[in-house]
């Protein structure tokens, strides 16, 4: 079935059964492999894209429920990388195996459009979702104040209640 979807600002067609995930349908027909699977039912994150602004698990979403809202992965948070978070994750290094870390950026991508100076329980909030098997959270914290101009709390944990499951 054919589907006319914005993705990173182009219209583009695909011709997916209505129930593919838009997951599926990034990765394997339009070849945008910076988005990721990790479990295919909700629980990790890493499939994070943004759908009108929103962040939202990718491996959930049926290509035939995207309409025509706004399709954002990684590949078009910004055109050469430049977006502040993007910025703020090389400065702090925040990457180990990398693996997560799309999904990461895209959730504190939504979090600082909504709120541009969040406090640490706002992301603790917002990046709960997110899990990293390397357990860069301290690393991510930073790295979104860093992007926010707020403060860093070095000394306390990040540690969403998913992170130990
Ligand atoms: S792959 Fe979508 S939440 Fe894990
Ligand atoms: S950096 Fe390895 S899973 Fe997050």
């Amino acid at each position: 079935m054919a589907f006319t979807l914005k993705v990173n600002g182009k219209s583009t067609s695909v011709d997916v059964p209505p129930d593919m995930p838009l997951l599926w349908v990034l990765r394997d027909t339009l070849d945008l492999k910076g988005t990721k699977y990790g479990c295919g039912i909700s629980l990790c994150g890493a499939c994070t894209v943004h759908l009108a602004g929103k962040a939202v698990r990718s491996c959930q979403v049926p290509v035939s429920k995207v309409g025509n809202a706004e399709v954002t992965t990684i590949e078009g948070l910004s055109p050469d990388g430049s977006h502040p978070l993007q910025q703020a994750w090389q400065e702090v290094d925040v990457p180990q195996c990398g693996y997560c870390q799309a999904g990461q950026i895209m959730s504190a991508a939504a979090l600082l459009a909504k709120t541009p100076k969040p406090t640490d329980a706002d992301i603790d909030t917002a990046m709960s979702g997110n899990l990293c098997r390397c357990a860069t959270y301290l690393r991510i914290r930073k790295a979104i104040h860093k992007a926010a101009g707020t403060a860093v709390t070095e000394t306390a944990r990040a540690n969403p209640p998913s992170a130990n499951q």
